[in-house]
């Protein structure tokens, strides 16, 4: 019986400190907020140009690729391809053209006009 009431108290104080993260404005990743993209129409976007072939993407069930890696949490990822700042202006450059950061990569220009990349990238800062 105690331990459940432990249980519940946990469970409360963590819901408190995600509300309290969504509200204070505090977040120390708002990129989503700086895309001025469509988040919904990037996560069409990424079905649309099979992203999901090479990466597991969270939101998008049929994305499940393991070529390039997991794009968990990337509103809280540091680095794109261990090679640039994961700022908007450099994912919206990675997306559009990978090749041009980093000769050689595996990741293809997939041919996504600017708009496109930054719903794109709008999509994936949604991912905390
Ligand atoms: C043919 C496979 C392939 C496709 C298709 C592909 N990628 Fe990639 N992607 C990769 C690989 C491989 C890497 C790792 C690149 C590196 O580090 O050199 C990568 C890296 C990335 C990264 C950086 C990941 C990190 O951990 O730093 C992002 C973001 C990304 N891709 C998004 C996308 C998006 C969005 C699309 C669709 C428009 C896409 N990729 C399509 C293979 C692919």
């Amino acid at each position: 019986m105690k331990s459940l009431w432990m249980l519940g108290a946990g469970l409360v104080l963590m819901v408190a400190g995600a509300l309290s993260g969504c509200t204070g404005g505090q977040s120390p990743h708002p990129y989503g907020l700086v895309v001025d993209g469509n988040p919904l129409r990037g996560r069409e976007l990424i079905g649309h140009y099979g992203c999901g072939a090479c990466h597991t993407i969270p939101g998008i069930y049929t994305a499940r690729g393991r070529v390039g890696p997991p794009l968990y949490f990337w509103s809280r990822r540091t680095m794109i391809a261990g090679e640039l700042p994961n700022t908007p202006a450099n994912l919206i450059r990675w997306i559009r053209n990978p090749p041009s950061v980093e000769p050689g990569t595996a990741m293809p220009d997939v041919g996504v006009t600017r708009r496109q990349a930054r719903d794109i990238a709008a999509y994936l800062y949604t991912l905390q």
